[in-house]
This record gives C-alpha cells, sequence and structure tokens, in this order.
C-alpha cells in the first residue's frame, strides 16, 4: 500500500524536475528587437549559453533579474533599451559579468575572448 502512495509522488517531483530542467532560450525568441535591432543571432547565442540562466524571467536570482531580464528588454521604451545596452557593454569592459564568485566554481562560464568581443562589439553604441 505504502508504495502504491508513493507513484503519484514521483510523478509529480519528476515532472517538478523535468521543467526545472527544461531550459528556455533568448534565441527561441528571434524577433527580439532591441533599440530598433534585432539581436544578431551569434550574440544571441552566447547569451544563451554566458548569461542568460541568471538573466531571464525564472531566474533564481532576483538580484540579477531585476537589473536584467533580456525577455523583457523588449517591453522597455527604446531610451531604456540603450540604457540597459550600456549597461551591459560596461560590466562586459570591466569584466564583471558573468560574475567573478560564479566563474571560481563554473570557470566554463567565463567568456572567451571572441565572446567578449562579439558582445562588446553588439552593446556598444554609436554615442561611444
Ligand atoms: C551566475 C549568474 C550570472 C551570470 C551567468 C551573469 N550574470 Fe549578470 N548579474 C548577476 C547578478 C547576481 C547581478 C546583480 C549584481 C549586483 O547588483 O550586485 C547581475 C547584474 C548584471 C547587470 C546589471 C549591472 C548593474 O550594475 O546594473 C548586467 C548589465 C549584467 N548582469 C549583464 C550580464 C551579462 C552580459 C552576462 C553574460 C556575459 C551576465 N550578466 C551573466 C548574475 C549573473
Amino acid at each position: 500500500m505504502k508504495k502504491l502512495f508513493l507513484l503519484p509522488l514521483a510523478a509529480i517531483i519528476g515532472l517538478l524536475f523535468f521543467q526545472g530542467t527544461q531550459k528556455s532560450e533568448l534565441s527561441s525568441n528571434p524577433e527580439l528587437e532591441v533599440a530598433g535591432k534585432k539581436i544578431p543571432k551569434k550574440v544571441m547565442a552566447v547569451v544563451d549559453q554566458k548569461c542568460y540562466g541568471c538573466h531571464n524571467p525564472d531566474a533564481r536570482s532576483e538580484k540579477a533579474k531585476s537589473k536584467l531580464d533580456w525577455d523583457a528588454l523588449q517591453t522597455l521604451s527604446k531610451s531604456e533599451q540603450s540604457e540597459a545596452k550600456d549597461k551591459i557593454y560596461e560590466v562586459l569592459s570591466e569584466g564583471n559579468m558573468p560574475p567573478r564568485k560564479f566563474l571560481e566554481n563554473k570557470p566554463e562560464g567565463k567568456l572567451s575572448e571572441d565572446e567578449l568581443a562579439l558582445l562588446m562589439k553588439w552593446s556598444k553604441t554609436k554615442r561611444k
């Protein structure tokens, strides 16, 4: 009897686990525009690998997603989008993202030189 009772429980836990591991991605939204321009696919791919895990609407860190939520970028005004881009450029040029603490445990999360250059080129605004 007891084992039968555990079955639905196991199913629920399994389902939760499945949902938790199902990774949504920025590149699943190829129409996403920031400051009037689509985010290039190459940029999206890097963001998905190196940034999106912490900066998406379901991210665990409230701080990270409140500061930057890639999916929500398109809901911002154009000037807010430019500001967001500037912030991204800033943290990248200072070498602050992904966070150093995080990289200590997960060095593979670091941006390669090419990836960093790509993201910086994208986030750099003409004003600078
Ligand atoms: C391991 C989680 C994690 C990853 C990966 C990560 N971030 Fe962050 N990010 C954070 C956290 C946490 C904060 C909030 C830091 C704070 O305010 O102290 C943050 C803040 C930011 C901010 C706002 C900075 C500010 O001062 O307003 C930007 C922009 C940003 N991240 C960009 C990126 C980019 C670009 C990437 C990918 C290259 C990235 N992040 C990867 C966790 C992450």
